[in-house]
């Protein structure tokens, strides 16, 4: 019931297919939307068996997180200067730096619902 009442706080629910097979300890870049009409993307990682979704935007200096092999199979990297994101929290992994957007996921089966 909570969740249907808060339902708009998450935002709006996409749904992703086939991400049941994202390997553990990796990332996926997903395009939400067209990205020259306001859309986004988004980078899936799977981490401990779980999915979590953090904005491909840097937040220090505007570069774009990658794809593929999670550093130590855990946390995203954005190579423009290397530095590392926790997927679960969007925290920046020894920097001082601003964390990085997450957003909700939710399983639905094989596919996926990030809430962006
Ligand atoms: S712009 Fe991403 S680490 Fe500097």
């Amino acid at each position: 019931m909570f969740s249907k009442l808060f339902g708009f706080l998450r935002g709006k629910g996409v749904i992703v297919q086939g991400v049941d097979k994202l390997p553990e300890g990796f990332a996926k870049v997903i395009d939400i939307g067209d990205p020259l009409a306001g859309g986004k993307q988004v980078v899936l990682c799977r981490v401990g068996g779980k999915l979590y979704a953090v904005d491909r935007l840097c937040p220090h200096e505007g570069g774009r997180m990658a794809e593929g092999p999670l550093a130590d199979k855990q946390h995203v990297v954005c190579p423009l200067h290397n530095y590392r994101f926790d997927p679960k929290t969007g925290s920046a992994v020894g920097v001082a730096c601003k964390a990085a957007t997450t957003y909700t996921v939710e399983m639905r089966g094989n596919d996926c619902e990030i809430f962006v």
